[in-house]
């Protein structure tokens, strides 16, 4: 049994992202600040937060990356080093790590492959060395690496490659194990070639608060559009998808494409739209990073952001994205334009498979998929044996196995000491990665991370869904005729 899920969780030698540093095996976790507070950062606010990480059991999903973004420093010492802001770390940075390395958290900085960073703080171009130097001496773990400032420095893939080789060879140089996050917006193809010597690469510009609205900020929002050139900002959920539509196979472990960090409860969207937000980010295997103020959280976010069914799919050893296997551009649009649905599946480690139905139309609507375009991936036309078979299904936002209730969670943030709030995790049996990582959970088939079982479809049948307007229903499809069978095919696909 445990051969079985290593052997799924291997990848054949050609697929290994060159980094091969050993880090973000699965999608990272954790919270940056910038979506809520851009730079008004200090040391105050990284442990609080990271103390609200851990008590609402956070920390124990998988959240474990505490990421502090622009604007930390007052520039560059003579020694050509780059100095703290004392006023915002009045210990320096070093002190950071060490209070989060205490509480089992691990510890992110910021700087720019530019002459300055986005807020116009020093940047590290041309002082890679040094400044990997410093963040190694200071025991950070994660590196996000912008973009701003470039100098020029880019415009084909070997230039904007070249650039963000530097610091990957000045954090190789220091012997410290540093996840590489490259921020370059999807320049210069960067999916093409990040994986070979970074964790992750933004593929987009900026993301916004906003699930669909277009903004003319966010050019490139279709990497087949002439007019992509300019990443920008303002990118909406739906852009952001549509964008890496195309090529969500980049994504391997070790080797992810960013989707930006993550708006759940910064108030910019329904709850159904976050829902959908969190669900698509962890199937295509995105890193998870949290941007809302965890001080101010409500129970709605809480229970959208501790779904430990949905966060399974995003830690799921196969790692491997879902695609895009339908797209209905005729859906009922919006004031700006905009309506469509979209389904997506994807093979998952154990041989189930997560599907999610996507409605960005205008209105509620009747979406379907038959089970030969479901499993498509496996063989066309409906010769994937999955598709004789009969499937469970299970939804990943169910209140059974999935789902905390929005009562529960707001006791958990509610509770006035660690013994109360441990109690009610407790008593909820609420999953506890650091316990069972995803990957164990999910070989013992443990059911609060397969969703609330909702029906069946038949070999040679359909699933099917009413999915209300700016939604997505998220299932997990198990094969009802021995998972077995189903584990073994798909490894055999595989191996
Ligand atoms: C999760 O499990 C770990 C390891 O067993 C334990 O230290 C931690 O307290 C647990 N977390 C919660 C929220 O119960």
């Amino acid at each position: 049994m445990k051969n079985r899920f290593i052997a799924a969780a291997a990848m054949p030698a050609a697929l290994v992202g060159a980094v091969n540093n050993g880090l973000a095996r699965t999608p990272q976790m954790g919270w940056n600040n910038w979506n809520t507070f851009a730079c008004d950062v200090s040391e105050k606010l990284l442990l609080e937060t990271s103390k609200l990480l851990g008590d609402y059991g956070l920390k124990d999903l998988g959240y474990q990356y505490v990421v502090l973004d622009d604007c930390w420093s007052t520039g560059r010492g003579d020694d050509g080093y780059l100095v703290p802001d004392t006023a915002k770390f009045p210990e320096g940075m070093g002190a950071v790590a060490d209070k989060l390395h205490k509480e089992g958290f691990l510890f992110g900085m910021y700087s720019s492959a530019g002459e300055m960073t986005c807020a116009r703080y020093a940047g590290s171009l041309d002082y890679e060395t040094q400044d990997a130097e410093s963040f190694a001496s200071w025991g950070v773990d994660y590196l996000k690496y912008d973009n701003c400032y470039h100098m020029g420095r880019m415009g084909t893939p070997l230039i904007s490659f070249n650039r963000y080789n530097e610091m990957a060879k000045a954090l190789k140089k220091t012997g410290r194990s540093i996840l590489y996050s490259l921020c370059s917006w999807g320049e210069d193809y960067v999916h093409t070639w990040g994986g070979s010597i970074a964790n992750s690469w933004r593929i987009s510009g900026d993301i916004y608060d906003s699930f669909a609205r277009p903004d003319d900020l966010c050019a490139c929002n279709n990497a087949a559009d002439p007019a992509c050139v300019a990443p920008g900002t303002h990118c909406s959920v739906l852009a952001i998808i549509n964008k890496v539509a195309t090529f969500v196979d980049r994504g391997l472990p070790g080797a992810w494409n960013d989707l930006d960090m993550l708006e759940v409860g910064l108030g910019g969207m329904t709850e159904e739209e976050y829902k959908a937000h969190f669900a698509m980010w962890a199937a295509l295997k995105s890193p998870l990073l949290l941007g809302n103020d965890l001080r101010k959280m409500d129970a709605t976010t809480l229970s959208i952001i501790n779904n430990p069914a949905i966060i399974a799919v995003s830690q799921d050893p196969k790692g491997r994205s879902a695609i895009r296997i339908s797209r209905n551009l005729e859906a009922p649009i919006d004031e700006h334009g905009v309506g469509e649905t979209q389904v997506w599946s994807g093979a998952l480690a154990n041989g189930d498979q997560v599907v999610i139905f996507l409605n960005a139309a205008d209105e509620d609507v009747d979406m379907s998929a038959t089970l030969s375009e479901l499993f498509v991936m496996h063989g066309p036309g409906g010769s994937a044996p999955h598709v004789k078979q009969d499937w469970t299904v299970r939804d990943l936002w169910g209140n059974e196995g999935a789902r905390m209730s929005k009562g529960v969670a707001q006791a958990v943030l509610d509770a006035t000491s660690e013994g109360e709030r441990n109690g009610i995790l407790k008593r909820e049996n609420w999953y506890n990665a650091t316990a069972t990582p995803y990957a164990e959970g999910l070989e013992q088939g443990d059911a609060r991370l397969l969703g609330e079982r909702v029906g069946t479809v038949k070999a040679g049948g359909r699933l099917e869904a009413r999915v209300p307007r700016h939604a997505a229903k998220v299932f997990r499809l198990q094969s009802a005729s021995g998972k077995t069978g189903t584990a073994k095919s798909s490894l055999k696909d595989e191996l």
